[in-house]
């Protein structure tokens, strides 16, 4: 038995308790083979976390969940926000930090992923961590440095990588239908693995599971699946639809490295 495969579905600002619970009913009695080297996680919105987690633990579903995002302060005066300890009476595993559309759109600077980072890990969340460089920084060459720079920061104070999550997910390919390519992919897994061996160790670097997200298909999913350092998918918009997902799980078997061990 290898390493853990991890399949993330982000499902954003989509999705009504009422459709959340109806998906996971629906893929769950699409689901017949023995899903149990995968780990199956859902990031629905805050709303339908909790309706999740009881309907999962009602049926024995033995899928985990995530949060899409938390404040970076344990509790206090923040209309709006949500905290750690909120999350883990909701049932919640990991949290999504430092996605793309949040440093973009909500202005999520390093620093603020980094306190997100360590306050996850404090309360005994698994940081579910993005870094990707947008389309602008890759033309100019400056992925590398861009990926150094987001891991250092947003790993500063992580004592152990333990726990943590890296998902690399290029700006330019999200919700975009543009994918990296599998070379690409397994090029920047290798950099990455690389950093933070310099800071954590050999073996650390090459344990922390890291998922590629951005434009994740049925039809593409095959082609990281089979790549060696690969170790889970991140899948926003493919995600959204049963029929799409459930293609997508189905084909985290077909790993020729036995990751996930035969069918
Ligand atoms: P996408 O989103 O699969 O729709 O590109 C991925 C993500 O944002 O995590």
């Amino acid at each position: 038995m290898g390493k853990e495969f991890i399949v993330v579905a982000n499902w954003k600002m989509h999705k009504t308790v009422a459709e959340a619970i109806l998906f996971l009913e629906t893929l769950t009695a699409r689901m017949p083979q023995s899903q149990e080297q995968i780990t199956l996680v859902i990031a629905p919105p805050f709303t339908a976390l909790f309706a999740l987690y009881k309907t999962m633990e009602k049926k024995h579903i033995p899928w985990l969940l995530a949060a899409q995002n938390m404040h970076e302060m344990e509790k206090g005066a923040f209309t709006g926000e949500i905290s750690a300890t909120m999350l883990k009476e909701l049932g919640v595993t990991f949290v999504i930090l430092g996605h793309s559309e949040r440093r973009n759109l909500f202005f999520e600077s390093d620093a603020l992923v980094n306190k997100k980072v360590n306050l996850a890990l404090k309360e005994n969340l698994r940081p579910i961590l993005c870094v990707g460089e947008t389309l602008e920084e890759k033309k100019g060459g400056k992925r590398e440095t861009v990926l150094e720079r987001q891991l250092y920061c947003a790993l500063e104070e992580v004592m152990s990588l333990d726990r943590v999550i890296l998902a690399y997910e290029p700006v330019w390919a999200i919700g975009t239908g543009e994918h990296a390519l599998p070379e690409e992919v397994q090029q920047v897994f290798t950099f990455c693995r690389k950093v933070l061996a310099k800071r954590w160790g050999e073996k650390a670097a090459r344990d922390i599971p890291i998922l590629y997200g951005g434009s994740v298909t049925p039809k593409n999913s095959a082609d990281f699946v089979k790549l060696p350092s690969v170790d889970g998918l991140l899948v926003g918009g493919a995600s959204l639809t049963v029929e799409s997902f459930s293609e997508i799980i189905s084909l985290c078997h077909y790993n020729p490295k036995g990751k996930l061990g035969t069918l």
